[in-house]
């Protein structure tokens, strides 16, 4: 990855507290280059799903968020929305369909597009994610997996600029698992991926990002944080 090529998101100083008050999010800056794929990596409690709820505009903490040159603001949070696709930890957060094909076209519908075109996304992105043949099934009813790549369908189906993942392989098997990370490594969008998983980190990404008790601790090249086992039992991820 050339370090000059395009930056499609920035974000500047950082910092949420919940409202009961919990400090989740300090002076957090990140900054994601076209196709680049990103690992943020962290203890449980480190903030990392709090500041992925941040990057499309879930959740609205003090700092700034450009996308694609777009500063975020009340006239640009739609586009915005639709530029950062977002998979949530918990695939129940993202399916509330009564049929898979149903959660699947919801973004493309709203996006605005022709039919046939949402049944052609709808159908690649449940292939893409091996879900062939789901389209009539109930989201509910899926296992735990299942539920994990029919949520990345439903983002894939939008065609993001910069896919938003947490823990995509939480919960899958094996051959999930190696699906996934093929899928990943063919996607166009560049990529944030929460994850405590090593492997899909050397495999896929090339940059890390590592946070704690909501700040980042540290960042650099994957061979580089990942090389020394005494530092990642520091950072909390070994
Ligand atoms: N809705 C909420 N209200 C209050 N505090 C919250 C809420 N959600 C998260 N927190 C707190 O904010 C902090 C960051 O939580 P977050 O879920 O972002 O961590 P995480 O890094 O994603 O952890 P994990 O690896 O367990 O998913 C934690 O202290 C958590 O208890
Ligand atoms: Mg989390």
């Amino acid at each position: 990855m050339s370090t000059d090529s395009r930056s499609v998101l920035s974000l500047r100083g950082l910092s949420y507290r919940y409202p009961d008050g919990t400090a989740a999010l300090e002076d957090v800056s990140l900054d994601l280059r076209e196709g680049e794929r990103l690992a943020l990596m962290g203890p449980n409690g480190a903030g990392k799903s709090t500041l992925l709820l941040h990057l499309n505009a879930l959740l609205d903490g003090d700092g700034n968020l450009e996308v694609d040159g777009m500063a975020l603001s009340k006239a640009t949070v739609r586009t915005i929305r639709q530029k950062v696709g977002l998979v949530f930890q918990n695939p129940d957060d993202q399916l509330f369909c009564p049929t898979v094909f149903e959660d699947v076209a919801f973004g493309p519908r709203n996006m605005g597009l022709p039919d046939t075109e949402v049944e052609r996304r709808v159908h690649g992105s449940l292939q893409a994610v091996g879900l062939d043949g789901f389209e009539r099934r109930n989201p509910a009813h899926l296992s735990i997996g299942e539920k994990k790549r029919a949520a990345i369908a439903t983002v894939h189906a939008m065609r993001p600029l910069v896919f938003v993942l947490d823990e995509p392989t939480g919960n899958l098997d094996a051959r999930g698992r190696r699906g996934l990370l093929d899928l990943l490594l063919s996607l166009e969008g560049a990529q944030i991926i929460v994850t405590h998983d090593l492997e899909l980190v050397r495999a896929v990404c090339s940059r890390v990002l590592v946070m704690g008790a909501g700040r980042i601790v540290t960042e650099g090249a994957v061979p580089d944080i990942l090389a020394d086992p005494a530092k990642l039992e520091v950072w909390g991820l070994a």
